[in-house]
């Protein structure tokens, strides 16, 4: 089985992506044929500024590596160090219809949160599709927000076997509905762009900060509360124990939460959670060179994986004489 997800490195990585994707993407590295990648092409949709997209690539390698991904136990590569990509992304926008792209969600809020509709961000999912088919993942973890932008790579695949013949394996989205969307410190989904994040490697006061910046409703501590609805209690439960939510939950459903109590111990398991994993991301930052070399090393595994693709596709839509 050969899974597979990318991760944009515009701005730190947050809960959200941890949960979301990247733990989920560690998780498979001793089953299956994995392939984890940073889409610092798709990033240019965002993000026009030459330090900020380096200096984030390096640092979503470093942020990957630290929380347990093995280079020598999966595919782990910058996009843009396989130019394949780009060929592909092209073949297939000759057969992507401009109506599905129209009624990508994900287009249109970025546009209303206004970044520049550039037809870079408006072809996006076609990139993504090439992303994955140029790897014939077989399934491909991901949030929610990313679902759509799955099924896009599904017809597009689809259609590309209809009139070409089988090429494409037809990706599966993976989602896991426990952490399917993190909600942020506002109570929307976490994003990066949208500066409601609790990035993995925040410590000390700017994490208290940003946790006890978590928006809570005015009920008072005695009176029952729904936990579902409030966001403080799902990011507190990516963290505690079972026991310990258990109670927690109780104290919601019939008085006694305090919210600015929960807030501490929250602050408390976050910091304890990636405590290694900071030491060993201050490492790998220490070594620039040594985080080039790994991720060139991926890239040189994943070109030799894409030119198989490439080439056959090449072959079926005539690019060969
Ligand atoms: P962001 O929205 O912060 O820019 P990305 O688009 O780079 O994040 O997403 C990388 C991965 O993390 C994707 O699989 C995405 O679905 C997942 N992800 C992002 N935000 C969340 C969230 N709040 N909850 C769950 N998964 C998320
Ligand atoms: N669009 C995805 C996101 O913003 C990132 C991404 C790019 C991706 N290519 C991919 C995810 C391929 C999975 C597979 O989260």
């Amino acid at each position: 089985m050969k899974i597979l997800s990318g991760i944009q490195p515009s701005g730190k990585l947050h809960i959200g992506n941890y949960f979301g994707m990247m733990n989920t993407m560690i998780s498979h590295m001793e089953s299956s044929e994995l392939y984890v990648f940073i889409v610092d092409l798709h990033a240019l949709t965002s993000v026009h500024d030459r330090n900020r997209l380096s200096a984030g690539t390096l640092e979503a390698a470093a942020d990957f590596l630290a929380l347990g991904l093995d280079p020598d136990k999966c595919i782990f590569w910058v996009q843009s160090d396989v130019p394949e990509v780009c060929e592909l992304t092209w073949i297939l926008s000759t057969l992507t219809p401009m109506g599905l792209l129209e009624r990508c969600h994900s287009f249109k809020d970025k546009v209303a949160k206004g970044i520049s509709p550039s037809h870079g961000l408006f072809s996006y999912p076609v990139l993504m599709a090439a992303d994955i088919l140029l790897y014939q993942a077989d399934r491909v973890p991901v949030g929610k927000d990313q679902k759509q932008h799955l099924e896009v790579a599904r017809d597009i695949a689809q259609k590309f076997n209809n009139e070409f013949g089988e090429t494409f394996v037809v990706p599966e989205p993976a989602i896991d509905e426990q952490t399917a969307t993190v909600p942020g410190i506002d109570g929307q989904k976490m994003s990066k762009s949208y500066g409601n994040t609790i990035p993995i490697f925040l410590e000390g006061t700017p994490l208290k900060k940003q946790i006890m910046a978590i928006q809570t409703d005015a009920t008072p501590v005695e009176e029952p509360k729904d936990p579902k609805s409030c966001n403080l209690f799902q990011i507190f439960s990516l963290f505690a124990s079972k026991d310990r939510l258990a109670e927690v939950r109780s104290l919601y459903t019939n008085g006694g939460a305090a919210y600015g109590y929960l807030k501490l111990e929250l602050f408390e398991l976050i910091s304890d959670y990636f405590r290694e994993a900071r030491k060993k991301k201050a490492d790998f930052l220490n070594d620039p060179e040594e985080l080039r070399r790994i991720m060139k090393k991926g890239a040189e595994k994943a070109r030799q994986k894409a030119s198989v693709t490439l080439a056959v596709v090449r072959d079926r839509v005539g690019l060969s004489y």
